[in-house]
């Protein structure tokens, strides 16, 4: 992807349709698909929360993305210049985003050098001792010293890659190793589903039971839509502003979002079948596909068995920074347009700093550091961007787009001057207007009301008053 500043030099463009879908999709599919989504929905009740996801991804998610998407393409500006270019006051909506990018890694990379990680120990004899494979994990992330390792190693593969501007050769990498990763997923289900007792798998997965839903489960998937989708943070506006006039919007944010929620519901598929088989809980938590990928492969037995573990974990780790890459671009875009500062100095700067919070996190899961109301930092950065940075930064977006912009005008970006029919939209139009900003104050509301038994409501409030104050302060922005 182009990444020059946008308000001085003409903008460069997708290549192809199918570069620029694979762009999007390759921020969109990661580690939120693969590591996120299921142990999300095993801590949250299995079907009903999966239901709910799919409904929220149609009516709000797709909604969204396209509206991020014409934003972005109208103004050719990444996320806080499309605001700020259309009014100032609406300047903290971009800021928003770019506190949600730096919130966010500081988790992810602690993530992704878990993958990297796990190539390592695959590579290094874990599948031998499949007895061992769930124990270690837990050994291994309340380690001091170790996943810090991994996690700078992470960090540094996305510093040279966004300073060297070489997001292409990732993307590359991405266009062969994603479909290989959706191929090992079929693999992995596959498997799965030949196990004893895997089927209550797949109940546990779409047989929804909605009696286990409350107002935390709901929250739960609204933020999970964004935070898979990478939406709420300007992150697909920036992506919308190298897209070109000719391109079909409504196509593209079709194929994006199928894509993306199709690899979830295959991890889903590729782990619960195979956790019922193993007897394992469900709500295993964030070591749930560390736990069983691995002990699957090791089941298998045999090269084949260790090969596609480690296919796994190096398609994971790619798909995780695709990711991340797009996260830390805006960030750094926002410091470079705004800030007028280098790339190199931006990137080191926003590096720094995440690395700064990603060592608190990684520490916490260890029981180590401080902790704020009781919550890790780990636990802290992840309930403050989906559920609420992310949530309120859709809810924003939609404000925005159906209350200061001009419909016409929004119609012309949709539609292309009226070349490309979009039949549906005054539904979209009325989604984004009226229902989807107003669905998501009532989730989140009862979401942090929700969140207060379970001790972390407090922690949504806070997210609330930063953006409050991020709001007040915009002028200085
Ligand atoms: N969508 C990414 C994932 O599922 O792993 C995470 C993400 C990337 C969220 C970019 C937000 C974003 F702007």
């Amino acid at each position: 992807m182009a990444t020059s500043n946008a308000n001085t030099k003409p903008r460069d463009t997708w290549g192809s349709k199918l570069g620029f879908v694979m762009a999007a999709a390759g921020s969109a599919v990661g580690l939120g698909n693969i590591w996120k989504f299921p142990y999300t929905a095993g801590e949250s009740g299995g079907g009903a929360f999966v239901a709910i996801y799919l409904i929220f991804v149609i009516f709000i998610g797709f909604s969204v993305m396209l509206t991020e998407f014409a934003v972005g393409r109208k103004t050719g500006l990444s996320a806080v210049g499309a605001f700020k270019s259309t009014d100032r006051r609406w300047t903290f909506v971009g800021v928003i985003g770019v506190i949600s990018g730096l919130l966010i890694m500081g988790f992810y990379p602690v993530v992704g050098g878990w993958s990297l990680a796990y190539i390592q120990k695959i590579a290094t004899g874990l599948l031998d001792t499949p007895e061992a494979i769930g124990g270690s994990f837990g050994a291994f992330i309340s380690d001091p010293v170790q996943p810090l390792l991994w996690m700078a190693l992470y960090l540094v593969l996305n510093i040279v890659i966004v300073i060297k501007g070489i997001s292409g050769g990732i993307e590359k990498a991405g266009k062969i190793l994603m479909p290989l990763l959706f191929i090992i997923l079929i693999i992995v289900s596959i498997r799965g589903l030949m196990l004893p007792g895997s089927i209550e798998g797949l109940k546990f997965l779409f047989n929804p039971d909605f009696s286990k839903v409350d107002s935390s489960v709901i929250l739960a998937a609204l933020g999970q839509a964004f935070f898979s989708l990478s939406l709420g943070m300007g992150c697909m506006i920036t992506y919308g502003s190298y897209l070109k006039k000719k391109e079909n919007l409504v196509q593209t944010t079709a194929m994006v979002t199928a894509m993306d929620t199709s690899v979830a519901i295959l991890a889903g598929v590729a782990m619960f079948p195979a956790m019922f088989a193993f007897g394992m809980e469900p709500t295993a938590g964030p070591g749930l596909v560390f736990g069983v990928v691995p002990q699957l492969f090791a089941e298998m037995g045999g090269m084949v068995g260790l090969l596609l573990a480690l296919l796994f974990f190096v398609g994971l780790s790619v798909a995780a920074l695709t990711s991340s890459v797009s996260l830390l671009e805006v960030v750094v875009s926002y410091l470079i347009d705004e800030k007028g500062m280098k790339r190199t100095t931006a990137v080191l700067l926003s590096a720094v700093v995440m690395a700064l919070l990603c060592i608190i996190a990684s520490l916490s899961l260890g029981g180590v550091g401080p902790t704020l109301f009781d919550v890790g930092a780990f636990d802290i950065f992840d309930l403050l961007t989906d559920k609420i940075f992310l949530a309120v930064g859709g809810m924003l977006v939609c404000i925005f787009a159906g209350w200061r912009l001009n419909r016409e005008d929004l119609k012309k970006e949709i539609t292309n001057d009226g070349d490309v029919s979009f039949p549906l939209f005054n539904l979209w139009y009325n989604l984004v207007k009226y229902v989807i900003p107003f669905a998501i104050a009532i989730v989140a509301i009862a979401g942090v009301k929700g969140g207060f038994d379970a001790g972390k409501g407090e922690i949504m409030v806070l997210g609330l008053v930063m953006i409050a104050v991020t709001a007040l302060f915009s002028k200085k922005l």
